[in-house]
Parts: C-alpha cells; structure tokens; sequence
C-alpha cells in the first residue's frame, strides 16, 4: 500500500512539474498535465446536459419572442429581443456540437424531461410581468448560466474542446443576460415587492428541484407537482401594447418619408426624420415575434434568421432613441404608430405579414430613395451619429432582404409573387387614416414643428419657415410613397 502511494505521489509530481519545451505552456495553456489527468465527463454525460441546455433555451426563446408584443414597457421588449436572440444562435451552434458526438440528431425536438417542460409552461403562462420576469430573469436565466458553468468547470477542455469553445461563449451572453435580468428585477420586481409572489416563486424552485436544476446536475427532489397557471395552455396574444410615454397611438399626421425624400429640403434637419423612422422601427419586432410565434415546423435555421432579424429591428429602434437623446429631445413628445404592427399581428396571416415586410424591405433597396440614400442624406447633413446609424442600418438591411428571398420567396414561388402578395396583404390594413380621425382616435397632430424648432436651438441655428410649417401627412400616401387606393 504504502508502495503504491508512493508510486502515485511520484507521478503527481512529475505531471506537476513536466513542461514544455523551453517551459512552453504544456497542452496549448488548455488545463495543466495535473487537471487534464483529472477532469472529464464521458460522451453520454456531456450529451445529455447538452440537451437539456438546448432545450431549456429552445422554450425559452419561445417566451421572450411571445412576450414582445404584449409587453408594454419598451426596454423590457428590447431585452426580450436580445435575449431571445442569445438563445437562438446558441441553439445551433449545441445543436451541431451535439451532431457531432456520435449523436445522430435525434431526441432535439423532444422535452428530455418533463419537470423541464413544467418548468417552462408555468413561465410561458405567467400571467402579469412581474411573474414573466422573475420566472425568466430568477430562474431560467440564472439556471442556462449555472448550467454552463457547470460544464466548464467539469468537462475536459482538452477531449472536449468544441464543447468548452460553445459553453463559454454561451456563458459570455448568458452571464450578461443574468446581470441585465437582476437590474431589471430590481427596478420592476424589487424584494420588498418579491413578497406578494413567493408563492410563484415557491412553485418554480419545487419543479427545478424535481427536475434536478436546469441542467439536471442537481439531486432530484421527489414530490408531486401542480400546475398552476398553464393548467390552460397559455395562448399567443399578438395585440401590441406600449407604456405610457408612447401617447396619441393612432398618429400619422406627418410623412416622414416625403420630407426625407424632397430634394429641396437640405440635409440636417432630415437627421431628425432618420432618428424618427429608426425609433418608429419598434414596431418591427412587435410584429415579427408574432410571425415567429406562429409559424410552426421550420427548420431551427428559420427561427434563428428571423430573430436575427428581430434583435437587429430592435438595435434600430434604439439607435433612433439614441438619436434624439444626443440632441437633447425628449421622444416621448413625439407620437410611434402603434397600428401597423397591431394591425398586422391581429388581422393578417403570418405569410402574410412576413410578405408585407419583405415588400416593404425591398422597397428600401433602391438607390433613390431607399437605404442608401438615407445613409447618403446622413453623411451630407455632417452629423457623425446619424452617418454612423445609417450605415449599419444599410448592412442590416441587406442581410434582411436576404433573410425573406431565403425563406419567404421559396414559399410563394418567386419575387414578383411575394411582393404582389405583400402589396395586397399591406394594402388591407393600411386605409384607415380618416376613420381613426372620424373616430376620435387620433387628431394627426403635427408634432414636427416644435421637435424642429428644439433641434434648431440645439445645432445653434435659426428654424427654416418653409420647414416649420411642414404638414404633409400619410393620408393619401404609403410609407413608400405610393398612393394608397381609394
Ligand atoms: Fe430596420
Ligand atoms: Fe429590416
């Protein structure tokens, strides 16, 4: 005995103090000879917490891009687009990695555990934002990450470097969402307010235990579980809400697009009109969560565009917000339409919202008066943020178009179809100005001139008159300029 431990002390020692040439970092500085002896899962086991972890940001991508529209507050929309986004591209790189371990791909589609799945139909069905959030940002945020720092921490960087390479940037993004999601809970959901919904919080801790953690690292709990607020499966509610700095819903009482588009109007006041259409893109993915929510059967790849696509709308509707904080505005002054996206999440098809949107992003692409001309006015108006925005805004807006001819076009069988059947599809919920005003929805206030007149006094010059009595509105005209039909 005494023998044997002798011998294993020896060896210790030995694999303490072998090194590389030279004193090279042994094994590419991945682990020491000591930790790469003594670290690792198998196959089966780095497999199976890869599954999970796959589907537990499978469901919860479902969540956040279901709770976007029917969340009022803006920036917790802009989280969810985020977030959402993480889980998606995390998807597929597990996905593939999970491929690759002598996995065929089978079980992806399937909950690998059912306290898992109670876990995520309980959040998915919480019924007010403070349960949404702390389900979210408490537990299944909080748990992803443990769940991949659990896997580093285990896994043998060495034998299962891919593994290592995906679990640490997941932990990167995860890790980021954590912080985000424990500063928004102490703005919206603070402990004192946490009171009133132990209960809920009782019932999520009770089914990961039984689960044994997200990850199913933990030891399971054994006792029986009930649901309580998916015992109705929750629905998808597409109908747009918006907080209360977002007044006067209804407004299209100035044209955005035939003030950015007048050849005689100069540069810098059309700043303020780029700023304008980039926040008013908070409608974009309010209506794309509903196109992904319910769009069924595709190809992950699909889910994964289309969120891209989401977060990138969501950037843009920030960089407009940006925009007007950099000039001192207060938006909140000026009123974003809330009808193109609640018209078109409750009253048109998902293939037919996908199709207004790409014929409205194709009609972006040509030079004249899509986003390259905008990025054009941006860059002569001298204005650094405004070219910057732009310019970003133009590349996504290709990747964009891409995204529809990939998925949508195949669908409807060319591009002609698809912008035909866009047209149509927009032209249905899009003739409702005068009944808006007739119904005492909206006045079409013009909110232009005292948002010019306070950039003016910002950039240090005097207000244009011609421009401070701009009232053209969208009555007659499409945001593509076209007539709308009588
Ligand atoms: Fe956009
Ligand atoms: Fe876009």
């Amino acid at each position: 005995m005494r023998q044997k431990s002798d011998d294993k002390d020896t060896l210790n020692r030995y694999s303490d103090h072998y090194s590389g040439y030279a004193g090279l970092p042994v094994l590419v500085g991945l682990h020491t000879m000591s930790e790469a002896k003594a670290k690792g899962l198998a196959v089966q086991e780095v497999v199976r917490r890869l599954k999970r972890l796959h589907w537990a940001m499978k469901r919860l991508h479902g969540i956040l891009v279901g709770r976007i529209a029917s969340t009022s507050i803006y920036e917790i929309k802009m989280a969810f687009s985020l977030h959402a986004h993480y889980c998606a591209e995390h998807v597929v790189g597990i996905a593939s990695r999970i491929r690759e371990m002598r996995e065929p791909p089978y079980g992806l589609d399937e909950a690998p555990d059912a306290a898992l799945d109670l876990f995520f139909d309980e959040v998915w069905a919480a019924p007010d934002l403070e349960s949404l959030l702390l389900g979210i940002y408490d537990f299944a945020i909080p748990g992803i990450c443990a769940g991949f720092h659990a896997l580093l921490s285990d896994t043998n960087r060495l034998f299962d470097h891919p593994t290592y390479r995906i679990a640490r940037f997941a932990s990167l993004e995860f890790g980021d969402s954590s912080d985000y999601g424990r500063k928004a809970l102490d703005c919206l959901v603070p402990p004192e307010k946490q009171v009133a919904f132990a209960s809920w919080r009782n019932l999520l801790t009770d089914i990961l235990s039984v689960s044994g953690g997200i990850d199913g690292t933990s030891p399971k709990a054994q006792m029986e579980l009930t649901r309580r607020y998916s015992l109705t499966p929750h629905s998808y509610q597409g109908a747009v809400r918006r907080d209360e700095r977002f007044s006067d819903p209804y407004n299209m009482g100035v044209n955005a697009e035939a003030l950015l588009f007048d050849p005689t109007i100069p540069p810098l006041p059309k700043v303020l009109m780029l700023y304008f259409k980039r926040m008013r893109e908070i409608d974009v993915p309010e209506m794309m969560s509903s196109i992904l929510s319910e769009v069924e059967g595709k190809p992950w790849e699909y889910y994964r565009d289309m969120t891209r696509q989401l977060w990138d709308e969501a950037r843009h509707a920030m960089m407009g917000e940006l925009g007007f904080v950099s000039l001192g505005i207060d938006w909140t002054d000026i009123p974003f339409n809330i009808t193109w996206s609640n018209s078109l999440n409750t009253q048109l098809t998902p293939l037919e919202r996908h199709a207004v949107l790409f014929t409205i992003e194709q009609g972006l692409m040509p030079k004249k008066n899509g986003k390259e001309n905008e990025w054009e006015i941006a860059v002569a108006s001298a204005n650094k943020l405004s070219s910057l925005i732009q310019d970003f805004d133009w590349a996504d807006e290709i990747l964009h178009a891409r995204i529809g001819r990939d998925w949508l076009v195949p669908q409807l069988g060319s591009q002609a179809a698809t912008l035909a059947f866009g047209n149509v599809a927009w032209s249905k919920v899009l003739v409702d100005w005068r009944r808006w005003k007739d119904e005492g929805l909206t006045e079409h206030r013009n909110w232009w001139p005292p948002i010019y007149r306070a950039a003016c006094e910002r950039w240090g010059i005097e207000p244009d008159s011609a421009l401070l009595a701009y009232n053209t509105t969208y009555e007659n005209t499409r945001p593509d300029l076209k007539q709308i039909a009588e």
